[in-house]
């Protein structure tokens, strides 16, 4: 929705309310509504196999937010006023939201939640994609025992994870996600592969950004000098630009496209997850689209507080605009989830680092908090002496699995457990000390995310949480959370390093003169 004069000024008298609000300490937010615990739980279920009756899922406990119930029906008329509703069927209904790039964004329509010629194209593509991965694992492109999977943000953060995440145990194909352009990167990617049994992977949307390119073209030359006679032939490539590919030399029956409407940042559930399925296989890869999907379903459906993305978007509203907070911190109590908080950081800071509305207005508030993390347990003996003690107040999103990852003793994950729930009740609850430098503040807000496995379904549901979160909070500030024009500059200015060709500052000038540039 347009923000005009009319719901503009409602949203700041929306706003101006809930800043009027008493900020009740979380401890008092319990004591006056026993029910809270659960009042503020969120389920979003989907069934354990296709099919099957019994159901798994995602927990997510907001309880330890400030959210009251007054502040939760102001959002709600904020999130009315902002027009998300209308918004949300604009996202699935294939409109424009991308208004600043005149482009639908379809990644929904990736596991069928979007219009129905979308989900058929969406659906035609997976079937090439799946065809390739089953063609590829029965040998048909000979002995394919790697893969090296070039491509940088969207293009490499969620193959990345999704594969760290999903193949601990075994892996079909042995997958490497490279992204950096340091040769580093590159060349312990070689180390780990036979030239002869790798197929390398290019991953880019628009099959020009030069990191990847670079990468690629030294791929190729690595299978060259390794004796591989066609190294194109063991190329596939992922993109919205098919024509780009031809160009660079990649045979037409290797390209898997994706639709331009699928954003970047957004496109781990389109050929961009090709790694993913390589390494896991389509059953699993379709199990991840299947959990993304039970989330999309859930944020279709669900009105108001009761939609936990949207609620999450409220708590994120709730501390950056209110209470001031610039950032917001992620900890994956999982080890297969050690790479979500990177992912997080690219969908949350690049879709609403912005400073513009839709309409191109300044917007009136701060928009995405900077997203954080690490892991549990490592990040509690590194970080949280600051999240205990600082002065800064950082909303906490705890992330963990009921069932563990590993077969050691299960000493082991249930004191990854006790540790994730003792932070999250150690922040709230503080400690008071006569000595000052040994009491806790408390009253410091977190969220706890529980899923029942770390599986493939899982991950899906995470991902696609996340998303719809980012979404929300883009509809709530009045943003455009799909476009990035933040990151171009910076390539430009390299482009007029490298040619040599800019009227660079003396700063710059000194360095390039000190790195033997320009
Ligand atoms: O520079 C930022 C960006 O455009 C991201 O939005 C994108 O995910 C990444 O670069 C990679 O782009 P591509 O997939 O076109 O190579």
């Amino acid at each position: 929705m347009h923000r005009d004069a009319a719901n503009g000024a409602r949203i700041a008298a929306i706003l101006e309310q809930l800043r009027g609000l008493p900020q009740a300490r979380l401890a008092d937010l319990f004591a006056a509504d026993p029910a809270r615990a659960e009042a503020m739980t969120r389920r979003i279920t989907w069934p354990v196999e296709p099919g099957s009756d019994a159901e798994t899922g995602l927990l997510i406990d907001f309880a330890k937010t400030h959210l009251s119930g007054e502040a939760l029906t102001a959002f709600e008329a904020l999130a009315e006023a902002s027009g998300f509703a209308a918004a949300r069927a604009e996202l699935f209904g294939g409109g424009i939201v991308n208004v600043t790039e005149g482009r639908a964004a379809t990644h929904g329509a990736l596991r069928g939640s979007g219009t129905a010629p979308q989900v058929e194209e969406a659906e035609a593509l997976l079937a090439r994609m799946g065809m390739l991965v089953e063609a590829i694992h029965e040998g048909a492109l000979g002995e394919v025992r790697h893969c090296i999977a070039i491509g940088i943000g969207g293009s490499a953060l969620g193959p990345a994870l999704a594969i760290d995440a999903l193949t601990r145990d075994l892996a079909l194909v042995d997958v490497h996600v490279v992204s950096n352009i340091d040769g580093l990167a590159l060349e312990a990617a070689f180390r780990a592969c036979d030239p002869a049994t790798t197929i390398i992977a290019v991953a880019s949307k628009t099959f020009t950004t030069i990191e990847t390119m670079t990468n690629a073209a030294s791929a190729l030359k690595w299978l060259r000098e390794n004796g591989v006679e066609d190294p194109h032939g063991q190329v596939i490539a992922l993109t919205a630009a098919p024509e780009k590919a031809v160009e660079w030399g990649v045979d037409e029956t290797r390209i898997l496209p994706f639709p331009e409407s699928v954003g970047g940042r957004y496109s781990l559930f389109s050929s961009i997850g090709f790694p993913v399925a390589l390494a896991i296989g389509m059953d699993d890869f379709r199990a991840m689209l299947a959990g993304a999907k039970a989330v999309d379903d859930h944020f279709r459906a669900a009105e108001g507080r009761e939609n936990a993305p949207l609620l999450a978007a409220f708590a994120d509203q709730y501390y950056t605009r209110l209470r001031g907070c610039q950032t917001r911190a992620v900890f994956a109590y999982d080890e297969r989830l050690k790479l979500l908080p990177d992912y997080l950081q690219q969908l949350e800071m690049e879709s609403n680092g912005k400073s513009v509305t839709r309409e191109g207005a300044p917007v009136d508030g701060p928009t995405a908090a900077i997203t954080w993390g690490g892991v549990g347990t490592d990040a509690q003996h590194a970080v949280f002496q600051l999240l205990h003690q600082g002065t800064h107040l950082v909303p906490v999103d705890f992330i963990a699995s009921i069932a563990p990852g590993d077969d050691l003793d299960p000493a082991h994950h249930r004191i990854l457990l006790m540790n994730c729930l003792a932070q999250g009740a150690a922040l709230m609850a503080g400690k008071p000390s006569d000595d000052p430098a040994r009491a806790y503040p408390g009253d410091r807000p977190s969220t706890t995310f529980l899923v029942e496995d770390c599986d493939a379904a899982a991950l899906g549901a995470l991902i696609a949480f996340h998303e719809h979160r980012t979404f929300a909070n883009a509809v709530l500030m009045g943003i455009n959370p799909f476009d990035q024009f933040g990151v171009e500059l910076g390539k430009a200015i390299a482009k007029q390093i490298e040619s040599g060709e800019g009227d660079f500052d003396p700063s710059t000038k000194a360095l390039m003169a000190v790195a033997g540039l320009g």
